[in-house]
């Protein structure tokens, strides 16, 4: 096992109900708060009027609109928001753009110039606003890590960034609050947690038997959870379970004792920054084609053992056990009605597939040195399977 540190400063109030410790949360940290939320959905589940409600006696400036896939522009409208009005607490409520714009408004509150050079450079960030959370879409983990994903439309560049100020102070995660997330929505969120515990799972450094045994049970628990909360929106267990699975996905437990190289995400970002692709929908069409990319003599024992551990096979011709993995890797998000080729995602048969690679090693200082270095070309191949 390698050795690792672990910091998760993050207070949980989990389970139907958990609102009711807003108001003693948001105390805790001041009483000029800036609530962020998306484009209204918090509105039709009645959660605006709720929060508002518990909030009675604070005061309450708003950052509306923040885009799925959030950009710069709301994160420097939310930054004018904080500094113009003192705001000491920022909250909010809603999926994983909402919390990530969230992130690097609290940031921007202590940097004088263009948010876009923290997230460039997260060396740049010495303080950052308390942020609370409300959670409605179980996917990215935001709201238990200290990172934040945005994108700079004009640059067509989607940047990933962290630092260990930014993690929620406190987040409130009700599943009740995600009944209402479409099923594209849910089965994206879960093909996305599943890619959060495969590119630690898929890794070739050290293994640690106990991270490993972890990320297994947490894949499983997405096959089983993930295709009931698609099935049956309303099923508490199913949300309850796909809610805490999202957390512990990528908050780093699952990454303890072992390497961190992602593979996936890196060139799953480029297709959000290029053609606004729902995140979790992106990497559930890369993640089977990326698998049969790297799947040799090499890799094989790793995707015979996921074969076996997480889908339950049986037999010992390892390749053969592996490429069926693989198959059911596929099958599994095509029975979630993930659409799985550039075709049905949108992105158009023209698309500047060279350009967008090397935009995707780019971020990566030339390769993206996952499970398996990955080369430009090695993308390229990989966005054609699609
Ligand atoms: O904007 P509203 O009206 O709220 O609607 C949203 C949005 O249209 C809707 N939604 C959210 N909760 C709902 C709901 N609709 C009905 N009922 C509810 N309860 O769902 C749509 C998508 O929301 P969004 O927040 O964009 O989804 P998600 O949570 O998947 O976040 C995706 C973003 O997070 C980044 C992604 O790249 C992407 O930008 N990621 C963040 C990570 C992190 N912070 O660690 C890691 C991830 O790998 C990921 O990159
Ligand atoms: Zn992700």
């Amino acid at each position: 096992m390698e050795n690792f540190s672990y910091y998760v400063p993050t207070e949980i109030y989990f389970g139907e109900g958990s609102i009711q410790q807003l108001s003693d949360a948001v105390a805790r940290y001041g009483d000029k708060v800036l609530l962020v939320y998306g484009g209204g959905s918090i509105k039709k589940i009645g959660l605006y009027k709720k929060v508002k409600s518990l909030l009675k006696d604070v005061t309450i400036h708003e950052l509306s609109g923040v885009e799925p896939n959030p950009r710069l522009e709301s994160v420097v409208n939310g930054v004018n928001l904080c500094k113009e009005n003192d705001i000491q607490v920022v909250l909010a409520v809603g999926g994983g753009s909402t919390i990530d714009c969230a992130k690097a408004i609290c940031a921007g509150m202590y940097y004088d110039g263009n948010p876009w050079d923290f997230i460039e450079d997260s060396n740049l960030i010495t303080e950052a606003l308390p942020l609370i959370s409300v959670l409605t879409l179980s996917a990215t983990g935001s709201e238990m890590d200290a990172t934040a994903v945005i994108t700079n439309p004009e640059l067509k560049l989607k940047k990933g960034f962290g630092h260990r100020t930014l993690f929620p102070k406190v987040s409130i995660m009700d599943p009740t609050y995600t009944y209402s997330v479409s099923k594209y929505q849910t089965a994206s969120g879960t093909a996305d947690i599943m890619s959060h515990i495969m590119e630690t799972y898929f890794n070739d450094g050290e293994i640690s038997q106990v991270s490993n045994q972890i990320s297994v049970s947490l894949l499983k628990t997405c096959l089983r959870y993930g295709k009931i909360a698609y099935n049956e929106p309303e099923n508490y267990e199913a949300r309850a379970n796909m809610m805490w699975t999202s957390s512990l996905a990528i908050n780093g437990l699952t990454g303890c004792g072992v390497g961190k190289k992602w593979s996936c995400h890196a060139m799953e970002h480029v297709l959000s920054a290029y053609y606004d692709v729902t995140h979790g929908a992106g990497l559930a069409m890369l993640t089977p084609r990326w698998m049969e990319y790297i799947l040799d003599g090499s890799t094989v024992d790793k995707f015979a053992s996921y074969g076996r551990d997480v889908w339950g096979l049986e037999g010992t011709n390892d390749m053969a056990i592996a490429k069926i993995a693989i198959q059911k890797t596929k099958e599994f998000f095509e029975s979630l009605d993930l659409p799985m080729t550039f075709e049905a995602i949108g992105i158009p048969e023209d698309a500047p597939v060279e350009e967008m690679a090397a935009s995707a090693t780019a971020s990566k200082g030339g390769k993206i040195d996952g499970y398996r270095e990955l080369s430009t070309q090695d993308v390229i191949n990989i966005y054609r399977m699609c």
